[in-house]
């Protein structure tokens, strides 16, 4: 095909491209993609961890990201490369994991108590902007504290705006003409992040003249303590930089995560009841298969800095290694009947285990850093909506997978109807 032809197909339908690329040449193919060069789809498990765990110099993800530059800042660990984007990983890690991230549980269910209490009963509606609600809710309050948080009402608007932004058509056609560095330097978009900017900058300076903040768990106490190797602190604009970082890389995806779990259980018989009874066990399955069947994110990609040999076939920089997770996640030989929605094929440990296999967070060096938070907060919104509310879906049909930028959400934003438990 032309290359403005795939291009098409993959912004307008990605799934069957992709399905149909696979059935006609196999786990490995190449697609051209018009402003991203040659992209090679990888599906097969091994070489996929040939992929994940190459050195950190041979391939890069950072510069694929490039077009972020203008909200995150040249410091932030999506965008960076090689030594400095470890170092960035390190300092970032532990505040999103262990037992640190259980104690940001009674947050989570408090914030999705609050919300579901006000959603309206035996009305539809689409609870994709309900569940982006209660995960910015979310992020900022473990970014910031809840008494931080409860000042920050301006923040999680325009959050809300540049968010928006960086899905909107207008901004795509700009970034594409202009290239990230001009539009990030022009006056119109600086205009609108000067204000989040000047939010994010005061809140670091008021938690740090407090001083002590030993008994403090929020993520920016935790890194105005966190140091470099050297022993150096984050700078204001390092740390500015990373938690815009996460507050954008983490709320739109978990919403939409959490958006297909209740779209795929309302079509599942039985699907919700079960989940209000289930134990932790049964819950982090449901979360594990709504990812392998609605992931996110379709691909995850590496540029090839240096010459490298996967799937027995050699690459030479300029080309773009893709490990698609939806071809992935559609295995028949590593998940049986891939196109059903069953979570207990996790509790049967079908597939689940092979390594590789699962790859809704991507992998390797690069692994999403909100993973581990992400299922434990989608866990714990679950079972707070199973509890205090009934639902049921408006139309017996699957919602339709839709493109939003990059991201693949629920085509009427998991439509339903509530009503008290
Ligand atoms: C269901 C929700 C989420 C999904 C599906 C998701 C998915 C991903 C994926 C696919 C990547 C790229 C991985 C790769 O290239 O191998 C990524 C990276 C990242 N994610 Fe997430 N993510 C989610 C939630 C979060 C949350 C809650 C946070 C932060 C609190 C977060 C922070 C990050 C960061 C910082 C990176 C960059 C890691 C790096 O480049 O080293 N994500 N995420």
């Amino acid at each position: 095909m032309p290359r403005a032809v795939q291009t098409l197909a993959w912004i307008t339908r990605p799934m069957p491209f992709m399905e149909r690329a696979r059935a006609r040449y196999g786990d490995t193919f190449t697609v051209r993609i018009a402003q991203e060069g040659t992209w090679v789809f990888l599906s097969d498990p091994e070489a996929v961890k040939e992929v994940f765990t190459a050195p950190p110099g041979v391939l890069h993800a950072g510069e694929a990201n490039a077009i972020l530059r203008p909200w995150l800042g040249d410091n932030s660990v999506l965008l960076l490369d090689g030594p400095r984007h470890l170092a960035q990983r390190k300092l970032l890690l532990p505040p999103l994991h262990g037992e640190r991230m259980q104690r940001y549980g009674e947050t989570m269910a408090e914030i999705a108590r609050r919300e579901v209490a006000a959603w309206p009963a035996g009305r539809p509606m689409r609870l994709w902007p309900r569940m982006q609600a209660i995960t910015l809710e979310v992020i900022v309050r473990t970014i910031f504290g809840a008494d931080e948080a409860a000042r920050l009402d301006r923040l999680r608007a325009q959050l809300r705006d540049a968010a928006e932004m960086t899905t909107q058509p207008r901004m795509m056609v700009q970034m594409a003409a202009f290239g990230p560095d001009r539009v990030g330097a022009s006056r119109g978009f600086r205009d609108r992040m000067a204000p989040v900017d000047a939010a994010v900058f005061e809140a670091i300076a008021a938690r740090r003249a407090e001083g002590d903040l030993s008994g403090r768990d929020d993520i920016l106490s935790l890194l105005l303590q966190a140091r470099h190797e050297d022993g150096s602190p984050m700078s204001d604009q390092e740390l500015r930089d990373e938690l815009m970082t996460m507050l954008l890389a983490g709320h739109e995806t978990t919403a939409t995560a959490l958006s297909w779990a209740i779209e795929r259980l309302l079509r599942l018989p039985g699907g919700m009841e079960r989940l209000r009874e289930a134990d932790d066990d049964y819950v982090d399955a449901v979360v594990k298969e709504t990812l392998r069947l609605r992931p996110v994110l379709p691909v995850v990609v590496r540029q090839v800095k240096q010459p490298i040999r996967v799937g027995g076939i050699d690459f030479e920089p300029g080309v773009t290694l893709t490990p698609c997770i939806h071809l992935m996640h559609r295995r028949p030989d590593v998940y049986p009947e891939p196109a059903r929605f069953r979570p207990e094929r996790f509790l049967e440990r079908a597939g689940g285990d092979r390594p590789y296999t699962w790859l809704p967070f991507g992998g390797g060096v690069r692994r999403c850093l909100g993973a581990a938070f992400a299922q434990f907060e989608m866990q714990t919104i679950l079972r707070v909506i199973a509890q205090e509310r009934r639902l049921r879906a408006t139309t017996p049909a699957a919602e339709p997978v839709r493109r939003r930028a990059i991201t693949l959400t629920p085509g009427r934003g998991a439509e339903v109807v509530a009503s008290p438990a």
